[in-house]
């Protein structure tokens, strides 16, 4: 199925995105479910939005996005096979309806070498992806393929990979920070997270001189290195890996981050914004523009009051989660 070529044969952009698009085309076709509900309803969580069937299953178009969390995933789980670990026991959260992230380990890899445990909330897209496992006859590759609330999963199992791309840009709307925070402690010690590390950047801008990339952003590069030319970096206000979910208290809705000063800001610049790098595996990882996770997202605006003031960065862990700024006056 195109995987030895997407994740060996180091293809162009354009070479990725006709092959992502042949696997696409095979997805959709083997994932239809004759008895499925054909309204599309978001689960709304105690901390952010389980996106619909629709929604889930269009980020496989979000192509670099795809790429980068199919290779990310595979390299990490081939380094686990090399180090002797087999069958490598992967928890893959949240697959939409058509396992996205996991497909190249099925295609690439022996059923002896992992073992999957996949968790949905969502009633369509769960039974897609059962769909799919069956029609591609893969089967073999899975413990248990649950319908469920991974905010509320339980087990005695422990795993060497835990795996969620349940994010939008700056960890606003999706639950990423809450489902990680809630199940960093099923990791082995030496287990990893995909992606590894959300990392988020403050820097102030001005919006009359921004330009905005188009929807399908990841073929644009032109518009971050223009609009880098004004901006002003501040601070990396979050480093969301391994020991910040290990650090974060569940039951907080409103996480500290840290201070940041806004005193050497330069003049006619009167906004903030939050850029995010997802590091999926190593060196694979997500830019500015490259994908729609990582577009920039305008969190602030200066007041006469607050500017130049030191203001304190929190992560609300809430309905709407995402970053909050609060100056100190
Ligand atoms: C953005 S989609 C990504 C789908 C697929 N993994 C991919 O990368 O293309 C996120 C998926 O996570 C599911 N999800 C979100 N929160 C969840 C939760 N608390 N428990 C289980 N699934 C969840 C959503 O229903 C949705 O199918």
């Amino acid at each position: 199925m195109y995987f030895n070529q997407l994740i060996y044969e180091d293809p162009d952009t354009n070479k990725k995105i006709k092959l992502l698009t042949s696997i696409h085309h095979i997805v959709t076709k083997n994932s239809k479910c004759a008895s499925e509900n054909t309204t599309f309803n978001d689960n709304i969580l105690s901390q952010g939005v389980a996106v619909n069937t629709k929604l889930a299953g269009d980020c496989f178009t979000d192509f670099q996005r795809t790429f980068a969390f199919m290779k990310g995933t595979y390299l990490c789980v081939k380094e686990k096979i090399d180090q002797g670990i087999q069958p490598v026991n992967i928890l893959y959260v949240g697959t939409g309806p058509y396992l996205t992230i996991i497909l190249p380990l099925l295609f690439l890899l022996h059923p002896g070498m992992i073992t999957i445990t996949t968790l949905e909330i969502n009633e369509n897209s769960y039974s897609r992806s059962k769909q799919l496992i069956k029609k591609l006859k893969k089967e073999n590759y899975f413990k248990s393929v649950l319908l469920t609330n991974a905010l509320c999963f339980k087990t005695t199992d422990r795993f060497d990979l835990i795996i969620s791309e349940t994010m939008d840009k700056a960890l606003t709307r999706e639950p990423q920070v809450a489902i990680f925070a809630h199940l960093i402690n099923l990791l082995k010690p030496q287990g990893h997270l995909i992606p590894e590390s959300i990392n988020i950047n403050l820097v102030a801008s001005s919006i009359n001189l921004e330009k905005n990339v188009a929807y399908n952003c990841y073929t644009d590069t032109r518009t971050k290195e223009f609009n880098d030319q004004h901006r002003q970096f501040i601070d990396n206000i979050l480093k969301a890996d391994k020991s910040f979910f290990q650090q974060i208290n569940t039951a907080s809705q409103k996480i500290w981050l840290k201070t940041v000063s806004t005193s050497q800001i330069k003049p006619g610049l009167n906004e903030l914004l939050l850029l995010t790098e997802v590091v999926i595996f190593n060196t694979i990882r997500l830019i500015e523009d490259e994908s729609w996770l990582t577009k920039k997202y305008t969190c602030y605006s200066f007041t006469e009051q607050s500017r130049g003031k030191p203001h304190n960065a929190f992560y609300l862990n809430t309905q709407t989660p995402r970053i909050k700024l609060i100056p100190i006056i």
